[in-house]
């Protein structure tokens, strides 16, 4: 089995581009980042021990994440393989992959940090069905737009505190990848639609490759 990374900074559009890609390749979308707000909501041990780090803008530690993930990868779902949204995120991270899963294809999304503090303090999330919005970019269409709401993490000192994270500990995987030759970068300051096409092409060209 194979599995395709959805990589990039917070608010690169990682969650945007996710559902065109799972319906392009079948594999379903895993995002650390909703399954570690879904154990914060839940109230288990893991989403309180995992609560501090994300207010905080930190990643939650390796140990957590990777077993996690494990976890996850052996449901049946992920039998042909997942699209891992926001997982890895540390040389660590990518090593304890590497043991127990292929990785096709690395998709980059990349954004200047000047445009990710705009994108993420104007997104908003329906909770009825989880689709993202934003209030300049994408805005919500009338019946939803009363329900909209704002990630508790999506404030500017908070995004501040995850740019630097992925600066010092996520980015260097950029190259880890690059190395391995499965690294695709996507010019993400673009329309949502204009990057969705940059993807789209990159998985056709894979061709015969198994995505
Ligand atoms: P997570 O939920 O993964 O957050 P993130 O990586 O910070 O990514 P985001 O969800 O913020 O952004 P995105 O790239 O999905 O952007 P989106 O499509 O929404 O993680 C949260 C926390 O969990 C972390 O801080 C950490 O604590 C922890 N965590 C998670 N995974 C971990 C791991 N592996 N290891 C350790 N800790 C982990 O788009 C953003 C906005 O921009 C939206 O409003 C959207 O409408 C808009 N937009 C999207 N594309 C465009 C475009 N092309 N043009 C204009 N606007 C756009």
């Amino acid at each position: 089995m194979t599995s395709i990374v959805l990589f990039g900074p917070p608010g690169a559009g990682k969650g945007t581009q996710a559902a065109r890609i799972s319906s392009l390749t079948g594999k379903p979308q895993v995002s650390t980042g909703d399954m570690l707000r879904a154990a914060v909501a839940s109230g288990s041990d893991l989403g309180s021990e995992a609560k501090g780090y994300m207010d905080a803008g930190l990643l939650v530690p390796d140990g957590v994440i990777i077993g996690l993930i494990s976890q996850r990868l052996r449901e049946p779902d992920a039998e042909s393989g997942l699209l891992l949204d926001g997982y890895p995120r540390t040389i660590a991270q990518a090593e304890a992959l590497s043991e127990v899963e292929d990785v096709s294809m690395v998709i980059s999304i990349e954004v200047p940090d000047e445009a990710i503090i705009e994108r993420i303090v104007g997104r908003r999330m329906d909770p009825h069905d989880g689709t993202i919005y934003h209030i300049r970019f994408n805005p919500p269409p009338t019946e939803a737009a009363s329900r909209v709401v704002q990630r508790e993490d999506d404030n500017e000192e908070t995004v501040r505190n995850r740019l630097s994270a992925y600066h010092e500990q996520t980015a260097p995987l950029a190259d880890w990848y690059q190395d391995r030759g499965v690294l695709v970068r996507i010019d993400g300051d673009r329309t949502i639609g204009e990057v969705g096409d940059a993807i789209g092409s990159a998985i056709a060209s894979m061709g015969s490759r198994d995505v």
